[in-house]
């Protein structure tokens, strides 16, 4: 099978190629190294994927890409994907996050590419979903709370336009917040990877608000195995990938404590602006349709990824 992973560089995407090499598949990245990291994918073009260091707004580039390598699957995973950004510079967002999907949508659908799976967002497509709605269906109305959501979530728009207008085979997976191996603790986004962080450095975690804000944290491999699932399956359509559990920021800080050297009790801070304060997703459609269920418990997943990140000297 030939696929190519935009995004393949950044931490979903580059454990995602690592699951497509070791299964066979002929792999090209398209990624412009914006947040993702050459070193997150030495084992893999070890093993012959190879990357295409180029934007995905550059339509030209993008086109010939896609022309000449001729994928059976495209798994879509490149995006500006910084929340606060996409506040200050909506304009950019939807540059790469609109424009940079229908991009591959276009050329997708020129060079008859059979299947377009995109990497979308349940955190933060939905916005602010009342108790009853929690953990939230994709039949739920997406209100996003940020141009991040929106531009996502407009993507997924032009993505249901071409499966209908020309019967492109599409399907978004919207996941939970997404933590394990390769994320960057040194960033903003991630949780999970900066409390791994802080407990490797011997520093205490700061929780803005009370830490009762919950979230649905799902594993990388979890994710990736979604993605290989989508990519096999016809369904169209959102499909929520998560656990359907509410985990909060203070059972996270819990869990790892047994872990820490150093006190590890929480500094709090004043709740940040526009923060959700529960957040779930229901599961059941990527069940029935995908046969998909997360696998790895969070308590499991948190170990690996702090084990991961002490190995990675972070
Ligand atoms: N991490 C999460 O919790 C989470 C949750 C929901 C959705 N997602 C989605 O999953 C996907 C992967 O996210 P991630 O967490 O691995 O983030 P990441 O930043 O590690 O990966 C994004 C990748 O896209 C690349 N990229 C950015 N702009 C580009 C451009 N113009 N052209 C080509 N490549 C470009 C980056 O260099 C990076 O390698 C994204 O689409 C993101 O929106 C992630």
């Amino acid at each position: 099978m030939k696929s190519l992973v935009t995004g393949g560089a950044g931490f979903i995407g580059s454990n995602l190629v690592d699951a497509l090499v070791a299964r066979g598949d002929q792999v090209k990245v398209l990624d412009n190294l914006a947040t993702g990291k050459r070193a997150n994918l030495e084992q893999a073009i070890a093993g012959g994927a190879e990357l295409v260091e180029q934007s995905l707004t550059d339509r030209a580039a993008v086109d010939q890409l896609i022309a000449s390598f001729k994928p059976e699957t495209i798994f879509h995973l490149g995006a500006q994907i910084d929340v606060r950004r996409s506040v200050e510079d909506p304009a950019f967002d939807s540059q790469v996050n609109i424009g940079g999907t229908i991009n591959l949508l276009e050329s997708a659908r020129k060079h008859d590419v059979a299947r377009f799976v995109f990497s979308s967002t349940g955190g933060a497509i939905y916005g602010e979903a009342p108790a009853d709605q929690i953990p939230t269906p994709e039949t739920f109305v997406p209100a996003p709370e940020a141009p991040y959501g929106q531009a996502k979530y407009a993507a997924e728009g032009y993505m249901w336009l071409n499966q209908r207008l020309y019967g492109q085979s599409v399907v978004a997976l919207r996941y939970g917040n997404v933590y394990g191996p390769r994320q960057d603790p040194l960033g903003e986004a991630g949780v999970i990877a900066i409390f791994c962080g802080k407990l490797i450095q011997g520093e205490r975690p700061t929780v803005f608000g009370d830490g009762t804000q919950t979230r649905d944290y799902i594993y990388v491999d979890d994710v990736v195995a979604a993605n290989l699932a989508a990519a096999e399956a016809s369904v169209t359509g959102p499909i929520n990938i998560g656990t359907g559990r509410e985990t909060s920021v203070l059972e996270l800080i819990d869990s790892l404590k047994p872990h820490a050297k150093a006190d590890f009790t929480p500094v709090f801070e004043p709740a940040r602006l526009g923060e959700l304060p529960r957040s779930a997703l229901d599961v059941a459609r990527a069940h029935e349709e995908l046969g998909w269920n997360a696998q790895v418990d969070l308590l499991e997943g948190m170990e690996t990824t702090l084990e991961a990140t002490i190995a990675a000297g972070i």
